[in-house]
Order: C-alpha cells, then structure tokens, then sequence
C-alpha cells in the first residue's frame, strides 16, 4: 500500500513521531559537536554523519501530516544538542563512545519497527527504515572503530545515560 502522509494509521503515525524526535536529536548531536570546533577528522566525521541525519529527517517528515509532528521538538533539539556538545568538551573519543552508544540505540530502535506485524503492509515505509537502519549500523561501526578499546567506567555510566534517555525520549514521543 502506498503512503501519503494523510492516511497513516494511529500506531505508524506515532511511530514515524518517535523517528522524528530520534532523527531531529542526531542532526542536533552533530550540531552540539560542531559547536565546539572540533580538529579536522572529527570536524569531517560529523559533518558526513550530519548531511546523513537531515536527509533521514526530512525524509521522515515527508511522512508525517503536519498534524502528526511531535510538540517537543525544540526540547529533542536541546537534548540532541547536549548529547554531542558535553562529550566533545570532554574529548573526540567521548563524542565516538556517544554515537556509538546512540547508534546502538537507535538500531534496535528500528529493528523494532521493521518487525512490527502491521508494517508488511507498508512496504514503502519499512524499507525506508530498514535503509536508515542500514546508515545507522555503518554510523555506530564507523564511531566505534574510531573509539577503539574499552570505555572508562565514567564514559560507560554516560552512555548508560544517553541510553536510558533515548529509551524516555521514544515513549514521549509515540505520544506527543
Ligand atoms: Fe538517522
Ligand atoms: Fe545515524
């Protein structure tokens, strides 16, 4: 079945809502990075990952009826923004933990959507998920093989963090 963004059913309306608010936090982790003025390799790798995340983003509101967006898109900016901005004061490998700890997060995310028994018949929008989780396994690769070795018992509590906090973010947003 083709969709438009004016016949989504309730439950893939609020999906597409809660990948709204993913996709706006990762074009605003990039920008949190970026704010910082990052040395050229890092500066390069979210400048590569940032064009990735707009196009996913405005290929998700291409879905979504103006109607269906999420009201708490200025606190997902925020929170997107915090989530690249604190690790890369701290150092270019926190910023590589994070968006691995992100990527992880967000695979799983829509690994969930694309199982989703009702969404065979919405084979348009399921691959364009299974597509963008494509991009984000090649994302979390990339940070972690940039990170190398282990994280710190501080970066692990923090990633634990920006786990539990997406985990917040996709239930508010399925609903608002
Ligand atoms: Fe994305
Ligand atoms: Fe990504």
């Amino acid at each position: 079945m083709a969709v438009t963004a004016i016949e989504l059913p309730i439950w893939l309306e609020a999906e597409l809502r809660s990948d709204q608010a993913g996709e706006t936090g990762a074009v605003w982790i990039y920008r949190g990075v970026l704010a910082t003025q990052p040395g050229p390799a890092l500066r390069q790798f979210c400048l590569r990952h940032l064009a990735t995340e707009q196009r996913h983003l405005a290929e998700i509101n291409a879905l979504l009826p103006p109607q269906g967006r999420s009201l708490l898109l200025p606190i997902w900016r925020i929170a997107g923004f915090l989530t690249g901005f604190l690790p890369a004061c701290v150092s270019e490998r926190s910023v590589y933990l994070t968006v691995a700890a992100v990527e992880t997060f967000v695979q799983a995310h829509y690994q969930q959507q694309i199982v989703h028994a009702e969404m065979r018949q919405f084979p348009n929008v399921k691959e364009k998920l299974a597509a963008f989780m494509r991009d984000e396994i090649d994302h979390k690769d990339e940070a972690a093989n940039l990170a190398g070795g282990l994280p710190s018992a501080a970066a692990k509590r923090w990633c634990y963090l920006v786990g539990a906090g997406s985990k917040i973010a996709v239930r508010l947003a399925r609903r608002v």
